[in-house]
């Protein structure tokens, strides 16, 4: 199948994936146009799209035929627009003219530029044989020789919808220590912006959207889905026209910020890829998780190893003596990676002090890490480390040396939160320092791991010697953490990164490029951790979701669950220990090493598998399903069920209804038409009580 095909009669694009395709056209006036987004089309058919009809004649509409592929301010175009510009004579409208296409395989390229003015504009697509996803960015460029052009907003790209008769929007919102909560709601008349103005992803919203017709379910029902691969600042504008249009425009940056471009530079936008889906919300994730394997993740194929990590044990605490007694007991339970987490360095013996003078602190390692190290391989474990290179405690020798090394406005405060500062990243010599002593400390010691961690966001975000091109820093810082953990992962192959920001608050496919896994929320309590799992699957596959086991009652939560509960609950994502173990029961450690053992055999389907999400996260028996071949792993989580309300069984998905499915621990055999028209409903006598089952094609 050609993947993108042209037809210079009807100057039309059709973008094809395995199972849809994308429709364009140009205009009369070399405006891209909206055509189609749905199912699988051929060029004959696409041909036959019609533009849409064009509206009845008012002085106080524009002509309505065909959303643009990239909104712009000018002519009767009353929408959101995805590109704004403004010439140093103070026009604010672009006319294009098509340069060229260019078509190479899954990638177009449609070359634009103004009519009048020296700005060219390249709208970028492309699309995989493997993936119903489409990706698109744009790449905007100043060719002239004078003044600079104000970019007022450049997002990725406009997608628009067919018309349906109602519209509902799914995203997910929340804050620190309840990331990835699930809203569903109708789309309403009007513009409905996420965002985030907080220089980094955020915790209280995520950038993708999906929006369906108001009838899709988990299991059917047409989704189309969007996702940005961007790990600053970022907006997603949903509008809704009381005409009937559907569509959303998004991109990096947020209201207020703009940029000059210089003469000769180039500006460059992050992907933002959109994905139709027939298959309800179930299938759209399912598919996202496809994408993010074959096309994000940079060692997909890995088993993601057990991490014990010392932090809800020690806090800033952290010692050789109290670090080697946790690693000792860790790997007697089967843990696989040993992370040691904040405290090791300078004098940070709390949050008030010490970050950003990373050496290690000789009080509490006297011999440096190496022992500890050491001993951590002795055990057969590998070893990791926590590190927050975006940031300084203004007590700390890093600030009292280079004040002006964090982001700040001239006559305005500085801002801390969490007593701490942000350092300016997009300053070339901050990300060479970091870098350099990132490289220094896997290079001096034998690291696996960097749980890389980013405590607050962005607050007078300034750059006082760059005057007006202070603002460049919402990019540039995002663009320099990506280069150094690049850098380190080309220069020491092994490394694994595990995205922290206070925990999902920079989880996105642009830092999924370049990590492992995210340390999913600081909210380890099991029962609240089903709803942020439940949020976060949406998106993003369970083998980056990192999930620890930690003590009651819950540090955050203060409620009191079983050990084996917080368990079940870890275990359909990467599961990681973070309790102290020194407190823990002999009967507690050996229930902890049957539970990692038996991780040990599941992961493989849970990491790698489809994952079905079986009930809502609030119902009384809740769950989730990950098939991988012929094998298939449940996990049943009862909440609380009140008298007299009998749980609704779970029906499975994904089975061959025509097999037989052996449960491999009773023994016993069930068939695959039955455990999906029926449904499983294990007997859960108690409360936050759960199983998992595991199954096997006969
Ligand atoms: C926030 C993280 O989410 C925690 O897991 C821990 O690493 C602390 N930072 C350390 O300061």
């Amino acid at each position: 199948m050609t993947p993108v095909i042209f037809s210079s009669t009807s100057r039309l694009w059709l973008l094809r994936t395995p199972n849809t395709s994308y429709a364009l056209r140009l205009d009369a006036d070399d405006t891209p146009r909206h055509l189609h987004w749905g199912p699988p089309l051929t060029l004959a058919q696409a041909e036959q799209l019609s533009a849409g009809q064009p509206l009845r004649v008012s002085s106080f509409e524009g002509p309505g035929v065909g959303g643009a592929e990239l909104p712009t301010d000018g002519g009767a175009s009353y929408g959101v627009p995805s590109l704004q510009v403004r010439f140093a004579d103070g026009t604010q409208a672009v006319e294009w003219q098509l340069m060229d296409d260019r078509i190479e395989g899954g990638e177009l390229e449609i070359r634009l530029r103004d009519r009048h003015y020296p700005f060219e504009c390249v709208l970028h697509y492309r699309v995989y044989a493997d993936s119903d996803v489409i990706e698109r960015w744009v790449t905007l460029r100043h060719t002239g020789t004078d003044a600079p052009i104000a970019l007022l907003r450049t997002d990725s790209g406009c997608w628009h919808l067919p018309s349906r008769p109602d519209y509902r929007l799914t995203h997910v919102a929340g804050g620190w220590g309840h990331e990835f909560q699930l809203r569903r709601a109708p789309v309403p008349v009007a513009e409905t912006v996420l965002t985030s103005r907080r220089g980094t992803t955020s915790h209280h919203a995520n950038p993708w959207v999906m929006v369906d017709a108001g009838d899709a379910t988990e299991d059917g029902g047409e989704v189309w889905s969007a996702a940005l691969a961007w790990s600053g600042s970022w907006r997603v504008t949903v509008a809704r026209d009381a005409l009937g249009h559907v569509g959303w425009t998004g991109g990096f940056g947020h209201d207020g910020i703009s940029w000059r471009l210089r003469p000769s530079e180039e500006w460059r936008t992050p992907v933002l890829a959109g994905l139709y889906s027939p298959g309800g919300f179930g299938a759209t994730s399912r598919q996202w998780h496809e994408y993010a394997r074959r096309h994000v993740l940079p060692r997909p194929e890995e088993v993601r190893p057990i991490v014990y990590n010392s932090w809800e044990a020690t806090g800033f605490d952290v010692n050789e003596d109290n670090q080697k007694r946790l690693a000792g007991m860790a790997a007697a339970l089967g843990v696989e990676m040993f992370v040691v987490d904040d405290g090791w360095f300078g004098a940070r013996s709390s949050d008030h002090a010490g970050l950003g003078d990373w050496t290690v602190n000789p009080r509490r390692f006297p011999n440096g890490l190496g022992p500890l190290i050491a001993e951590v391989h002795r055990l057969g474990m590998r070893f990791g480390i926590w590190v927050e290179p975006e940031m300084v405690n203004p007590d700390s020798d890093l600030y009292r040396e280079h004040p002006d090394w964090v982001l700040h406005m001239a006559n305005r405060r500085r801002t801390t939160l969490r007593n701490q500062l942000v350092l300016n990243f997009a300053r070339p010599d901050v990300a060479e320092w970091a870098h350099k002593w990132l490289d220094r400390l896997l290079t001096d010691y034998q690291i696996d791991f960097l749980k890389w961690d980013m405590n607050r966001a962005f607050s007078e975000a300034g750059w006082p010697d760059r005057g007006d091109d202070a603002v460049w820093l919402w990019v540039d810082h995002v663009r320099n953490v990506y280069a150094t953990m690049d850098r380190l992962r080309a220069d020491h192959p092994n490394l694994r990164i595990e995205s922290c920001s206070g925990g999902g608050g920079r989880a996105d496919f642009g830092i999924l490029a370049r990590t492992d896994e995210v340390w999913t929320s600081d909210n380890t309590d099991a029962l609240d951790r089903i709803a942020i799992q439940y949020g976060y699957s949406h998106l993003y596959p369970a083998q980056t979701m990192a999930a620890w086991v930690t003590d009651t009652p819950n540090w955050l939560t203060e409620r009191s669950v079983s050990l084996r509960f917080r368990f079940l609950v870890a275990m359909a994502g990467v599961l990681g220990i973070g309790g102290n173990l020194t407190h823990w029961t002999p009967e507690e450690l050996r229930l902890a090493a049957d539970m990692v053992t038996l991780y040990k055999e599941i992961r493989p389907v849970v990491q790698h598998g489809a994952q079905y999400r079986l009930a809502p996260p609030d119902a009384a028996l809740t769950g989730v399903q990950y098939l991988a071949g012929d094998r298939s792993v449940v996990f049943v989580w009862r909440r609380t069920v009140p008298f007299e309300h009998p749980a609704v069984p779970l029906r499975l998905r994904g089975l061959d209804p025509a097999g037989a499915y052996r449960d491999e621990e009773t023994g016993a055999v069930h068939l695959g038409a039955v455990l999906m028209a029926q449904g499983v409903l294990p007997e859960l006598s108690e409360d936050h009580s759960g199983v998992v089952i595991r199954l096997s094609r006969v």
